[in-house]
């Protein structure tokens, strides 16, 4: 069995008497991609921030590879092998796409230790690494243009290239399809599967045909609280996950 990625055990946070996530305990499989999923409100987000460090818990440990970084900022675990994306689109409107391609590389190759599971490939040059993230994420003929300028989905599909400058090992992507048009979720749930088993993806995302066909496996969020875990084929018939939809629907 491949080591976990992630191991978050009795993760709790609060927002003053407001208790948004409670006693989670999550298993991240290292290569898989885990989907954490629930009505709006459910706590997901504050999970990814207690994961990725924005925010930490305020009870319960983090692992990531098995070193704890409950308490590590989350600027200090890029350099672990760890990046994400936010929800709302977080990229540098007045630059280039390349541009901001660049940014997220140089933000990395200042100081790069030496991390033992880190994958032993070469390091290219800027430039190339900059060319190839591009071709990664589909915005190679788009490299010159104002970021600012392009189409919802492609600054959705621009930021995933920035979260995969440093060369993370595990990437956290908050609803990458949120707002895109049918065309562009096709090819970002492409870009996103091809990222595993290279790296483990976590991913937050409502559109549940996406998650169902992408997910190795999936964590379900109901008010801070896990209702449901599994494959699949095992959520899509879960009579908890179902309520959960349909309540919040309603
Ligand atoms: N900074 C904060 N201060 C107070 N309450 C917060 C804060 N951030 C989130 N919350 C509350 O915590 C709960 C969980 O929010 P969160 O953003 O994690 O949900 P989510 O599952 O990501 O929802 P969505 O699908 O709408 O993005 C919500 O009730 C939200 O109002
Ligand atoms: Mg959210």
């Amino acid at each position: 069995m491949p080591p976990l990625a992630i191991e978050a055990r009795n993760v709790g946070v609060r927002f003053g008497s407001f208790q948004a996530v409670s006693e989670l305990d999550l298993d991240i499989a290292g290569g898989s991609i885990h989907a954490v999923i629930g009505p709006n409100g459910a706590g997901k987000t504050t999970l990814f921030n207690a994961l990725s460090g924005v925010r930490p818990p305020d009870t319960g440990t983090v692992l990531l590879a098995g070193r704890d970084v409950t308490r590590l900022p989350a600027n200090r675990r890029v350099h672990l092998g760890m990046a994400r994306s936010f929800q709302v689109t977080n990229i540098f409107p007045e630059l280039t796409v390349a541009e901001n391609i660049r940014v997220g590389v140089q933000a990395t190759t200042g100081f790069t230790p030496w991390v033992f599971w880190r994958s032993p490939s070469r390091t290219p040059g800027e430039h190339d690494k900059v060319l190839q993230l591009l071709e990664t994420v589909g915005l190679a003929d788009r490299a010159g243009t104002r970021a600012g300028d392009l189409s919802h989905g492609a600054q959705r599909a621009l930021e995933i290239g920035m979260a995969l400058a440093s060369d993370p090992r595990v990437v956290f992507l908050d609803e990458p399809l949120a707002g895109m048009g049918i065309d562009d979720v096709h090819r970002t749930k492409i870009l996103i599967r091809s990222l595993a088993p290279q790296r483990t993806v976590v991913l937050i995302e409502h559109n549940m045909s996406v998650v169902l066909d992408i997910s190795d496996r999936i964590t379900v969020l109901a008010q801070g609280v896990k209702i449901a875990e599994g494959t699949p084929a095992e959520i899509r018939n879960d009579e908890r996950v179902k309520e959960a939809y349909l309540g919040s629907s309603a």
